[in-house]
């Protein structure tokens, strides 16, 4: 999209990258709100300070639609497989969409779930030989998410596999190469077109069935409506959780006192977690588009035009975080409130008509995930020297051994 504003000067462009470069993103702060080029994709208007973000992801006047809106009709056809189009969604279809997955991806919900999640957890780390050098990633922060979100829907254990090599090929950094094809987008979108047409026959306890529950005057839409439901949770609801359990345990490691500090004490774990949104941030932007055209910090932006929140740079805005770049679990306090804002009042999960809508289950997941680490490998370190460091170095991987003193019976493989 062109930029209205865009002069002869060409516009900074901001890669991936740069999302994730705190000294990159401080200088770009003290600009305040700019124009950039959104990967050489898309031109608008980047925030990087707290006050703002708050404000852009709430205002009514950009609640507009992004430019290339795609009707969902489209998305849930097996034909246009793209996920990416989930998020750029008309709003009628958006807040239907999100009606239907909000009313039933409850609190209790999440509470009913967290023995399967905490299940799933140890039931990957027993399959982990405890004394070796083993990569973190592989074993565990990418497998868990793909297994809790196997159990909040109900897909079959055997048929997890399927799904899980789907994801895996969506997520290119966590998992080398992208592997996802047109056609296995299809397959998924077949596959889980029969899955929710046997859950409307069957119903069981899981999301898919609660949401078919809701029913509809147009049975044939709410199936579709279900459908985009859940690819648009398989979708958003992996990666991050991977990143934070991988960039957060690495983290809690190299700064070994954390660590030590939460087996000591578990009960700091939730105000850990919250602290390890904010310094992490694994979802780095929130987009929002302008209705009509309107200003957005003294900035003018016409209709159509995007405004992007930097999210790890809002996150450690000094105006709003003291001493930002320090990691501090303690900046959490649950029993504390300043007009409803806790002091840790990260945006990590955005805010507004498009907060994440995982973000219950995704607290649940995290405490679980260190919590189980914790409790059974308290000795867990870094694995040194790592091994394989120099194979594929743009594939992410966290070497550790779980319990490197151990007396360990050798465990089959
Ligand atoms: C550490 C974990 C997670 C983080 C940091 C995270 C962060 C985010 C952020 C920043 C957004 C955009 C918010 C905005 O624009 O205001 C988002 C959207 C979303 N998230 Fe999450 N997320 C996480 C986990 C999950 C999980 C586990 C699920 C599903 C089970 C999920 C489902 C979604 C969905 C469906 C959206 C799109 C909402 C919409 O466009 O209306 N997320 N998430």
């Amino acid at each position: 999209m062109e930029c209205p504003h865009a002069g002869s000067v060409p516009l900074p462009v901001i890669g991936a990258e740069m999302l994730r470069d705190h000294a990159a993103l401080t200088r770009l702060r003290e600009s305040g709100t700019v124009e950039v080029s959104l990967g050489g994709r898309e031109d608008g208007l980047m925030v990087t300070r707290y006050e703002v973000a708050a404000a852009v992801l709430v205002e009514p006047a950009l609640r507009g639609e992004h430019p290339l809106a795609v009707s969902m009709r489209t998305g849930a056809d097996e034909e246009a497989c793209d996920e990416e189009q989930l998020f750029f969604l008309p709003t009628e279809e958006h807040l239907r969409l999100r009606r239907t997955v909000s009313r039933q991806l409850t609190h209790r919900r999440v509470a009913a779930l967290v023995p399967r999640v905490q299940r799933e957890a140890d039931r990957l780390l027993a399959a982990v030989p405890p004394g070796e050098a083993v990569d973190l990633v592989r074993v565990f922060s990418r497998p868990f998410p793909v297994a809790v979100l196997c159990e909040l829907l109900g897909i079959p254990r055997e048929e997890r596999g399927y799904v899980r090599d789907y994801l895996y090929g969506w997520v290119a950094e966590y998992g080398g190469a992208s592997t996802v094809t047109e056609s296995a987008g299809h397959a998924l979108s077949r596959y889980l077109k029969e899955l929710i047409a046997a859950r409307a026959q069957a119903p069981g306890d899981d999301l898919i069935s609660a949401m078919l529950r809701q029913g509809s005057a147009d049975a044939e839409l709410l199936r579709e409506d279900v459908l985009a439901a859940v690819r648009f949770l398989l979708v958003a609801g992996h990666r991050p959780v991977t990143r934070l359990i991988t960039d957060g345990l690495e983290l809690l490691l190299r700064r070994r006192e954390h660590w030590e500090r939460l087996v000591a004490e578990p009960g700091r774990l939730d105000a850990t977690v919250e602290e390890l949104l904010r310094h992490v941030t694994p979802t780095t932007l929130a987009s929002r588009y302008a209705a009509a055209a309107t200003e957005v910090d003294g900035a003018a932006l016409a209709g159509g035009g995007g405004v992007h929140c930097a999210l790890a740079a809002v996150n450690r805005d000094p105006e709003r975080f003291e001493d930002p770049d320090r990691f501090d679990p303690d900046r959490y306090d649950p029993g504390r409130s300043d007009s409803g804002r806790a002091p840790n009042a990260h945006l990590a999960f955005g805010l507004g008509h498009k907060h994440c809508l995982g973000s219950a289950l995704a607290r649940a997941e995290l405490r679980i995930a260190f919590g189980a680490l914790l409790a059974r490998f308290p000795r867990l370190a870094l694995a040194d020297p790592a091994p394989g460091a120099e194979e594929e170095p743009e594939r992410r991987r966290l070497w550790v051994v779980l319990d490197p003193d151990g007396d360990h019976d050798p465990v089959p493989r």
